[in-house]
């Protein structure tokens, strides 16, 4: 038996023992990706999961980027345990979990994550039985990835139902956004299903044309129709948030880049959007001008 069919009876198994057979509670699980690196994955990561808590969703971040632990630098909070203590049965998974701003949970990933494909069957029932926990306490889980086509980012695109790729106006991230599509496409089953969110725009139309641009492609040649969850502004509160290590929804709450983010929160729970975002007028022109200014 492989690995991955290894997997998949100790998640049946594990079902039908919590009774969950048919039709399981389970938490929305949402990927956060790019194909390029510092694009703001882990900024829209943790002010969206502050966004999604104000609308009573119960939110965990998984950060599962390998290098800098991103939620840990962006908030100022040091958690005391991470996913090797879980792996290493010290602890469970909830037991492991550090509270972030506003009521949300993160755990830390580190490399305690690729340790995944080393573990042994025993430890691997472990692992899923106690992620099966967070069915329990959470609503949503977003996993912050790191960047790249690399085999550990892929495996997080492949086994979430919904993935959020976030891509900017520069070429490189666009092709390299194409190369992560292209290889979810490659490799699964069923075509994934991709929300993509354009990040650092200096006005509306600049996100819409890169959208269309990679909406043509992707269908044309990957047959995948893409979504457009949103669209967010340079916006230099961003910048000022991540110096001060605060969340930008905490500090800067009401700030263009974090309107974008709460008409996100609100797209994902399918509804509608609540600013009428055009970064071409001249009153948003003035915003950024004077927080330009001000940074
Ligand atoms: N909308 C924005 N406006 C202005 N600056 C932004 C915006 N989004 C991100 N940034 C800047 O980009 C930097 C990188 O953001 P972030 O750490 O979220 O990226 P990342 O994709 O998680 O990076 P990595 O690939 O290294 O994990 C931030 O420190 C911030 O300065
Ligand atoms: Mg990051």
């Amino acid at each position: 038996m492989d690995q991955a069919n290894r997997l998949r009876d100790i998640v049946k198994q594990r079902d039908s023992q919590l009774g969950l057979g048919k039709e399981p509670i389970t938490a929305r699980v949402i990927t956060v990706t790019s194909g390029k690196g510092g694009v703001g994955k882990s900024n829209l990561t943790l002010n969206l999961a502050i966004q999604l808590r104000k609308l009573d969703k119960r939110v965990v971040i998984i950060d599962a980027d390998l290098g800098l632990a991103n939620i840990e630098v962006l908030t100022g909070i040091i958690p005391r345990y991470n996913f090797g203590d879980v792996v290493n049965a010290k602890m469970s998974l909830t037991a492991a979990l550090t509270e972030g701003p506003m009521g949300i949970k993160f755990l830390s990933g580190g490399a305690g994550l690729t340790a995944l494909a080393n573990l042994n069957e025993r430890q691997i029932a472990t692992v899923i039985n106690s992620f099966g926990k967070l069915d329990e306490i959470s609503d949503i889980i977003l996993i912050d990835t790191g960047a790249g086509i690399s085999r550990n980012v892929i495996n997080y695109v492949k086994a979430s139902s919904e993935t959020i790729l976030l891509v900017t106006p520069e070429p490189t991230s666009i092709a390299d956004a194409y190369a992560i599509m292209k290889a979810a496409r490659k490799e699964s089953d069923v075509i994934p299903i991709l929300k993509i969110v354009v990040n650092l725009v200096n006005h509306y139309m600049e996100g819409i044309d890169i959208f269309e641009r990679l909406n043509k492609v992707a269908e044309q040649f990957l047959s995948i129709q893409l979504q457009r969850l949103g669209i967010i502004p340079t916006d230099s509160c961003m910048v000022r948030a991540v110096k001060r290590q605060e969340p930008l929804a905490t500090c800067f709450p009401t700030s263009e880049a974090m309107k974008s983010i709460e008409n996100i929160s609100l797209r994902l729970l399918n509804m509608e959007p609540k600013y009428n975002l055009n970064y071409t007028g001249i009153t948003s022109f003035m915003n950024r001008l004077v927080s330009n200014f001000r940074a």
